[in-house]
């Protein structure tokens, strides 16, 4: 496999949700950099399948399986990286779950399984994972959405999780300043998703994501790769894909309009 340019030679990367999607396209595109990555999810199963095809394209990684839900588990993830390299330069919190439906028909449960991944799925990886990236002066990166920039009507929980993730970001942006550690968030655009990615439905089960204009979607490696350059120019905020980039502008400048168009869009669930 060949390698791009080694920049991040003897670093150290957990990257959480990766066992599939943008995780596991990240992952990729940091080892091709050099580095050595933990990549996590929840099947235990599913992961070791990603891990075997890593391997086999000459990668040096390990798998941990955890639920960055469970702050227990996310200790276990971050000792996992320890002990066996011994630091930790990197944390890319990619897990997250999605969610589509009427604020009234989603029930309260889903509703926090949503919410909870996005925003404990990040905090707590994130805490854990803090003593060791201040000792590395390394890197602490949120992937966030578009919709994290604005609230999409039958999106509630999955927009107020992407939401927070700009609060908390913006929080320890000042909080971690003199400590060395580069923070970042990146609001990831429409994406080509991996056969097989799931959200959650009005009554909790987890059902296919429904097909999206392909025209629309960024290349998953390109998304990794802009993630990745996030990383190695230290910078603190990326907006990814047209149509993100346009929607910020918009929202900036003509926030009536960009929320009149969304609306209107939007499809009852
Ligand atoms: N796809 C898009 O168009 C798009 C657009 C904007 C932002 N994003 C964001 O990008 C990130 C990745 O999205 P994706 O589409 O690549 O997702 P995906 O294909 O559904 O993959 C999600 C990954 O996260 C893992 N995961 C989910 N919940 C977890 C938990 N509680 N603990 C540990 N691992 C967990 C999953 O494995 P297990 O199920 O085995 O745990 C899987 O490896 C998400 O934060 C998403 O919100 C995606």
């Amino acid at each position: 496999m060949k390698r791009s340019s080694l920049s991040f030679n003897g670093k150290v990367a957990i990257v959480t949700g990766s066992s599939m999607g943008i995780g596991k396209a990240v992952s990729i595109e940091l080892c091709r950099c050099g580095a050595s990555v933990v990549i996590n999810g929840r099947n235990a199963e599913k992961l070791n399948a990603t891990k075997n095809e890593l391997e086999s394209m000459g990668f040096d990684l390990i798998a941990c399986p955890a639920d960055v839900t469970n702050y227990n588990e996310c200790e276990m993830l971050v000792q996992a990286a320890i002990a066996k390299y011994k630091k930790l330069d990197i944390l890319v919190t990619c897990a997250g779950v999605a969610g589509r439906a009427s604020f009234e028909t989603l029930s309260p449960y889903h509703f926090k399984t949503i919410v909870d991944s996005n925003i404990y799925g990040t905090v707590f990886p994130a805490r854990a994972a803090l003593p060791f990236l201040k000792e590395s002066k390394g890197s602490l990166v949120f992937i966030s959405s578009l919709a994290g920039m604005m609230g999409i009507p039958y999106y509630t929980a999955y927009c107020s999780g992407k939401m927070s993730l700009t609060a908390l970001y913006q929080c320890l942006r000042g909080e971690l300043k003199n400590t060395g550690i580069h923070t970042g968030i990146v609001y990831v655009g429409f994406t080509k998703n991996e056969e097989g990615k799931q959200f959650i439905s009005a009554d909790g089960n987890l059902v296919p994501v429904p097909p999206r204009n392909e025209r629309l979607q960024q290349p998953r490696g390109k998304v990794a790769r802009s993630i990745v350059n996030l990383i190695k120019r230290r910078k603190s905020k990326m907006i990814l894909s047209p149509i993100g980039k346009i929607n910020a502008l918009l929202i900036r400048y003509f926030p009536i309009l960009v929320r009149t168009i969304i609306e209107r869009a939007s499809v009852k669930s």
